[in-house]
Formats: structure tokens, sequence, C-alpha cells
């Protein structure tokens, strides 16, 4: 299996992930607005994210660009916007609540909604933001997000993408409902970004942080034993756009950097 071209930065911990995750953001963010007058920036949920959130919150360089991010998400929980599960809730919560950027920014999942409809109507969403009438789709270098923010679970998953499920095999729908299944994960319905979307964003970029994620880390990092599927996380390799893993050194305990 080939893997696409990845750059990897190990962090000391996850306070330096944090502060290296914002530094990125701000830097892709400006360029974005730049060159375009707007960054538009695919979120995704779990813990690891928080701190980078709530130190986007009081970023200096982003102070006068609210208005110009939009704000999108990989995955949501079939869970209300307010429910503690909810990444849209996370994410107001650490952030969205704290900064000036206008409600017509914020670009949020219906979680309450059944999961399918939910994703048909995301999908109209991201179609309506991102394909204008002069936009070129049969270009190969198509893109979606400017910055698209994944974890990555310790059965491998990442934003809503769990191994052997059916929505790996989507090709040409961008978001699709994801059934709940016995535990461990998912327990609930979930909607989350399938690969062509994921893969279609102009900067991909992993923050993977803990000792819990050594391991699959690891595995990430090699390739599958003979026989055995790719991981989902294995399976992110943009098409026309950058990869970038943000690890911290407990993380990257097993991996050759
Ligand atoms: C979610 C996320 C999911 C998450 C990984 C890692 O909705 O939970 O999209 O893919 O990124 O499970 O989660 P942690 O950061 O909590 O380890």
């Amino acid at each position: 299996m080939v893997q696409a071209l990845r750059s990897v930065k190990v962090c000391s911990d996850s306070a330096g992930l944090a502060q290296a995750a914002a530094k990125h953001f701000v830097e892709l963010a400006g360029g974005a607005i730049a060159l375009r007058g707007r960054f538009s920036v695919a979120l995704s949920g779990g813990e690891t994210p928080r701190l980078v959130y709530s130190r986007l919150a009081g970023e200096e360089g982003l102070r006068s660009v609210w208005d110009r991010i939009h704000f999108f998400w990989g995955d949501e929980r079939c869970v209300p916007p307010d429910h503690p599960e909810s990444n849209f809730h996370m994410a107001c919560e650490t952030l969205l609540d704290h900064i000036p950027v206008p409600q017509e920014n914020i670009h949020r999942m219906h979680g309450e909604d059944p999961p399918q409809q939910a994703a048909s109507k995301y999908e109209q969403a991201l179609r309506a933001f991102f394909i204008s009438p002069d936009t070129d789709r049969s270009k190969n270098n198509f893109q979606l997000f400017d910055l698209l923010l994944l974890g990555l679970g310790e059965d491998g998953h990442t934003a809503s993408l769990f191994p052997g499920a059916s929505a790996l095999q989507e090709k040409d729908h961008w978001v699709v409902g994801v059934p709940h299944r016995q535990p461990p994960l998912p327990s609930v319905d979930r909607v989350t970004l399938t690969l062509p979307a994921i893969n279609a964003a102009a900067q991909v970029t992993f923050l993977v942080g803990g000792p819990n994620k050594t391991e699959r880390l690891k595995l990430v990092f090699n390739d599958p034993p003979p026989g055995q599927p790719s991981l989902p996380a294995q399976l992110v390799q943009p098409a026309s756009g950058r990869l970038l893993w943000l690890v911290d050194q407990a993380a990257a305990a097993l991996i050759q950097v």
C-alpha cells in the first residue's frame, strides 16, 4: 500500500500538541484568508482537540478574522446539539461560545435528525458552500476544506469511519449516516464525512496524543499484515492536499520519525 506523503511533528506533551496545532491553524487561516478571503475548517470531535480549541479562542492572530472563518465538522454523534456527547457542543464549550464568529459561519451537522437525513442535508450544505458556477470538479485538484482536523480512535477509526464499516466503501457521497453497533463503538448513530470528502481537503491534520494511542499509531504507520484490511486512518490519503500528523511523545513512542 502506498502511503500518501505525510509529515509528522512530535510534540513534547498535550500542551505542546495544542500549541503546535493552534500555530498551524493560525498560519493556514492567514494564508487562505489572504488568498481567497475565507478559511474553511472541519473540526474533529473527541477529547484530544479540546485543548487545541480552547487555545484558539485566545489566539491574538485570529482576533480580527473570526468573521472570515467557516466551521464545519468531520463527524457528529446523533444527539441534540446541547448534549454532552455532541461534537458541536464540545466545540461551543471550548471555542465557539468565546469568539465573535457569525452564526452563519457555523455549519453544524444536525445530529438531532435521523442519521441519513442529517447526512443528506449536510452534503447539500457542503455543495452549496464549496461548489460555485465556475467550479471545475473534473480537475483532480478540486479541494474542499482548507483544513480538516482528525483524531485517531484506539481501534484505528477516524471521524466516524470505523473498521469494517460500509461507509469506508462510499465513493460518491461526501456525507453518510453511520448506524450504531454493539459497544465499544459507536454506541450512538453518527453522521460522518466519507473518504472522498476527507481526501479532498487541502490540508488534513491528525491530532494524536497519549499513551493509549502508542500501539495504534505504530499500526497506522506500518503496512497492515498480509490479508488484513487497512485501518480507516490509513485510508486518509489526500488526493491533492497535504497530510500532517501532530502527535505527542507518548503516542509516538513506537514509530520511526
Ligand atoms: C468522535 C471523533 C473521533 C475521535 C477519535 C479520537 O466523534 O469521537 O470524531 O473520531 O477523533 O475517537 O478521540 P480522542 O481524541 O478522544 O482520543
